[in-house]
């Protein structure tokens, strides 16, 4: 990064992020390259969005195709693309309506709405689970476990309760008072924890039987993330609200909130609105991203390399666990984190930290078998340069 950049951006930027003093200008596939030249495997994939890589031709054809026509109306009307999407979600998945919005917040805000829309009055309260990350606006945050991201902001909405992600006794914090149980099936900042399927099929158990609602946030597993189209797939159990975001328009901010006709029935007008929500712009390039990655063989290339990365990564001295599902792959490393994903990125590896020592590997869905080689030798690398951990 030229230095003046980098002391504009000190100047001009709100200072949430630290970022390596480098500035991105290309980028082919799972590859990125800066400006002075130098290539980094990208196994971040910008945190689980680009799903298709940097300069997928699919992604390009759809922007130039979409440029030729609308970008915005507002939701005051109708555009194709974005009824044509709903449909295609709603075709593929459980869901018998779909809303349409910015991101994997206000997919989660959205989803919250509802569920206390459908519970009344007398059912206000959201259960969520230790680990848990379900994004930065307020309502969102009050579901998310992360202290350092809470407490400056508190206080926070009221009525949200904590249970243990994966515990049978969470089932006792679900009540008649419970609008809805808010779950990722796969925890990606929490540390790709997997929700076993048979404690998912007893919130489901326990949901009807009090009357609350199951919602998974599927706004960084879903969408082809763990080898099936959706992440709740793997268990069987199905929710009655879904967020999706992350991959869905290729690299465009797009999120959305997929629901049942039994919560749709309660949503009623001018209840809940965004301006640029399921605008024909993005949605004509969500529609592109959606057929592709539905497609099997986009879905078993995910399994495969999955398979490939966790074998790998297990064969290095210092990983004393992995974990996660299809390309949502977690290497713990003893003292790993933010000094490790350093260390990496002096290796020209992207990578990016979790909680409990996790460093997490999103690579795009369509990774190449050599790239995931490559991934693990850079990695062994970044490790070795390290105190190394404790396998
Ligand atoms: C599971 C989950 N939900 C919600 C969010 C929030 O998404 P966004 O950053 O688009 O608001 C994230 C972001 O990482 C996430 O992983």
């Amino acid at each position: 990064m030229s230095p003046s950049l980098s002391s504009l951006a000190d100047e001009v930027l709100a200072p949430t992020y630290v970022r390596p003093d480098t500035t991105f200008v290309s980028g082919d596939g799972s590859w990125l390259v800066d400006t002075d030249g130098r290539r980094f495997l990208d196994m971040t994939s910008g945190v689980a969005v680009n799903a298709l890589g940097h300069g997928s031709p699919i992604i390009q054809r759809a922007l130039r195709s979409a440029a030729d026509g609308l970008i915005h109306t507002s939701n005051l009307f109708h555009t194709a693309p974005a009824v044509r999407l709903a449909a295609g979600l709603v075709e593929r998945s459980f869901a018998d309506r779909v809303f349409f919005c910015n991101s994997g917040a206000e997919a989660v805000e959205g989803a919250i709405k509802f569920a206390r829309l459908f519970g009344g009055p007398d059912r206000r309260e959201i259960v969520y689970f230790d680990g848990s990350f379900h994004g930065r606006t307020l309502g969102a945050l009050a579901a998310t476990d992360k202290p350092l991201a809470r407490e400056p902001f508190e206080p926070l909405p009221a009525g949200y309760t904590r249970a243990t992600f994966g515990a049978t006794d969470a089932l006792a914090s679900i009540s008649a008072r419970t609008a809805a149980v808010i779950v990722e099936p796969v925890q990606g900042e929490g540390g790709l924890r997997i929700a076993p399927s048979d404690w998912l099929q007893a919130l489901r158990i326990r949901c009807d039987a009090v009357g609350a609602l199951l919602v998974f946030d599927e706004v960084q597993c879903g969408l082809g993330r763990t080898g099936r189209l959706w992440a709740h797939e793997h268990s069987g159990v199905r929710p009655d609200i879904m967020t999706l975001a992350k991959p869905l328009a290729g690299g465009l901010p797009m999120g959305a909130v997929l629901m049942t006709e039994r919560v749709s029935a309660r949503v009623t007008t001018g209840c809940h609105a965004t301006t640029f929500g399921g605008g024909p712009f993005v949605a004509s390039v969500a529609l592109a991203v959606l057929d592709h990655i539905g497609t099997p063989s986009l879905l078993q290339g995910v399994v495969e390399r999955g398979a490939q990365l966790r074998s790998g990564l297990e064969r290095l001295r210092g990983v004393s666990e992995v974990r996660g599902l299809g390309l949502m792959v977690g290497a713990r490393v003893q003292g790993g984190g933010k000094d490790l994903v350093r260390r990496a990125f002096e290796e020209g590896l992207l990578v990016v930290a979790a909680a409990q020592d996790v460093v997490r590997f999103l690579p795009p869905l369509n990774v190449g078998a050599a790239d995931v080689d490559e991934a693990v030798v850079r990695f062994g690398r970044a490790l070795a340069r390290g105190d190394g951990g404790t396998r």
